[in-house]
């Protein structure tokens, strides 16, 4: 197998950088079924200890409950890690999800600041862009926390070419964060002309496809709690036809002697020094596995015949169910 040790990826012009693949946080505050804070603080600091730098979480993740748990995990080695955050897309009263408005803002980023024990998030994302509010505004206020030294780099997820060009007039954009997978790749491959146009890094999320680019999700594998069940990619009709797309990628897997998942994940780096990964897991074993897939690179004809595999519109199912879909790339 080829490897190779791959440097840290730049998050845009911030300044900052990480290793290569981050580590997404959401599952261990339950999204896909419950979760134990023991173990997730042993995956927390399994990453560390093993190089990741980057942690994704965001206050809508178990309701404040990932950025607290992020605390635990490291409130005496802050400075080791660099956290991402997010708001916007909590449901506030009046049931409306994605919550832009510049006077609220702050607000979100304090009560982040206080779950997270910290004085400053490095990382912090639009998570719903709310079209309600000029992006010029949400840009604006967000700025006004880079200059009171509470947030260090901006970015907005889902966000489509136009918005983050108007975002970024306004004040760099270190990052995007939008659904990147071998799977789902359509609307990344078209916002990425403007990321690399710009200099903005594109930190892609769901990149085993929640799980269904690795072959560990079967039907009726999903517990009752996974949110997963809701979501289009999974259904009894779709999943099939989506694990069979998969095979390309486990056919790699077995002729390297891989795993699946660390075939995409190293696909995705292939794709760009800009692309940073970010994983979830709540197993140990897993998140070895797929921090070892930073250094596997990939050949030519291998991430080709992914490609041509998978084509970008060849997933059965929406990336999430049709309501939910008019949030999304705006
Ligand atoms: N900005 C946004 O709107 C947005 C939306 C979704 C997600 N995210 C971020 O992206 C992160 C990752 O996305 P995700 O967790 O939804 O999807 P994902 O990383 O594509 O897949 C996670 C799923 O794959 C399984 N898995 C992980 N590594 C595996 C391996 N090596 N072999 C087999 N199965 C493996 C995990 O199960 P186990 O836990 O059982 O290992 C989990 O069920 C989230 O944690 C969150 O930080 C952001």
């Amino acid at each position: 197998m080829t490897e190779q040790k791959r440097p840290p990826r730049a998050i845009g012009a911030s300044g900052l950088s990480c290793f290569p693949i981050g580590l997404g946080c959401a599952s261990l505050s339950g999204s896909y079924g419950p979760s134990d804070d023991d173990n997730a603080l042993r995956v927390l600091h399994e990453a560390r200890a093993r190089g990741v730098t980057m942690f994704d979480t965001s206050d809508k993740y178990g309701n404040g409950h990932n950025e607290e748990l992020l605390a635990r995990a490291f409130g005496n080695a802050r400075n080791s890690v660099l956290i991402a955050s997010k708001f916007g897309n909590m449901a506030g009263k009046d049931g409306k999800v994605a919550d832009n408005n510049p006077e609220t803002i702050k607000a979100f980023c304090e009560a982040s600041l206080e779950r997270l024990k910290s004085d400053c998030i490095d990382l912090y994302y639009i998570h719903r862009i709310d079209p309600a509010v000029a992006i010029e505004d949400t840009i604006g206020a967000m700025s006004r926390l880079v200059e009171q030294g509470k947030v260090r780099a901006l970015g907005i997820c889902e966000v489509n070419p136009t918005t983050l060009r108007r975002a970024h007039k306004v004040h760099p954009i270190a990052a995007i964060q939008s659904e990147y997978s071998i799977l789902y790749r359509a609307e990344a491959e078209d916002v990425l002309q403007t990321t690399r146009e710009l200099g903005v890094a594109f930190v892609a999320y769901a990149p085993l496809g929640r799980g269904l680019l690795t072959g560990a999700v079967q039907p009726g594998s999903l517990g009752d709690k996974d949110e997963r069940l809701r979501h289009p990619r999974f259904s009894a009709e779709n999943l099939p036809k989506n694990l069979e797309l998969a095979q390309a990628v486990q056919q790699v897997a077995t002729e390297r002697g891989c795993t699946a998942g660390q075939v995409s994940l190293a696909w995705l780096l292939a794709q760009g020094e800009d692309i940073i990964p970010i994983p979830g897991t709540k197993t140990l074993s897993r998140l070895v596995e797929n921090i070892e897939a930073a250094s596997i690179i990939l050949s030519d004809a291998e991430i080709g015949f992914i490609a041509s595999s998978i084509p970008p519109d060849a997933a059965a199912g929406l990336r999430y169910r049709a309501e939910h879909m008019k949030n999304m790339y705006l």
